[in-house]
């Protein structure tokens, strides 16, 4: 039995004093559901206060990205020695909006300057062994983009993200501390969820790919989340699902109530 995790990915939202007001309404709507593993994702700048928070209860932080290197001159990055000692236990890798999979059109801006900073797969794979190595667990994110779904090209896709995301990590540290997240560009943000069958089959996928990497035993004690508009009213349905092992939840994550709504459907 793989333990279900649910994390609140925050995304560039809230001060460090509205950090604060959430964690102390969550707590008490959390305890006691120690079947869960619970994270929240702070932005970078309340990512201390938010660990401090929690320190003494069931939730656990991560940060939302990280730097391959462990110190010196690379201005504005943060590495995995320093979120871990801002408290954080996890952190997020590869997610589609650090990866630049989204438009900018609208803003009469360019796809060169996503590119410009967009995560690119080695770049998720040197970031995974950097936090392995420094004991943070990494949240992999993968997924395909509304293009490449209408091309058929889904599966591959995901299970191309996933070879690359684990290029030269062992077996061992693939089954006791990588987890995935499959996050559907398209049902990001957009209230558009993936049908739980089908976010199942996907999920299926990817462990099938580690399965052929690594074995049968490494592939079914790896946590598969899902991701992409999940919330209180469809939690409990994607989390049914045997290859769907918890969810990486943005909007949604944003009030303590539909958090902890979400949490609840995952313990069952
Ligand atoms: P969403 O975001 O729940 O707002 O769709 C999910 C994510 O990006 O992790």
């Amino acid at each position: 039995m793989r333990k279900k995790i649910i994390a609140g990915n925050w995304k560039m939202n809230k001060t460090v004093g509205e950090a604060l007001a959430f964690a102390e309404a969550l707590t008490p709507l959390v305890a006691g559901k120690d079947s869960v593993d619970i994270v929240i994702c702070p932005p970078y700048t309340a990512l201390y206060s938010v660990s401090k928070a929690f320190e003494g209860t069931s939730v656990a932080t991560a940060a939302q990205g990280v730097f391959w290197k462990t110190s010196g001159a690379y201005t504005s990055y943060v590495s995995s020695p320093l979120i871990l000692d801002a408290g954080a236990k996890y952190v997020l890798i590869g997610h589609s909006e650090t990866r630049g999979r989204f438009g900018v059109a609208e803003e009469g801006l360019t796809d060169d300057l996503l590119k410009a900073f967009g995560e690119t797969d080695a770049g998720v794979n040197v970031k995974a062994k950097a936090a392995l190595a420094a004991g943070l667990i990494p949240i992999i994110c993968i997924g395909e983009t509304l293009g490449e779904r209408k091309d058929g090209a889904t599966d591959v896709t995901v299970a191309d993200q996933v070879v690359k995301a684990l290029e030269g990590i062992s077996a061992e540290l693939v089954s006791t501390q990588v987890i995935f997240a499959y996050e559907p560009v398209w049902a990001i943000g957009t209230g558009e969820v993936c049908a739980a069958d089908e976010a199942n089959r996907v999920c299926g996928v990817v462990r099938a790919t580690i399965e052929s990497r690594y074995g049968a035993e490494t592939a079914s004690a790896v946590r598969i989340q899902y991701g992409g508009s999940m919330k209180p009213d469809n939690a409990a349905e994607l989390l049914s699902q045997e290859h769907i092992d918890g969810g990486l939840i943005g909007g949604a994550s944003l009030k303590p109530a539909d958090f902890a709504a979400i949490v609840a459907a995952a313990a069952g």
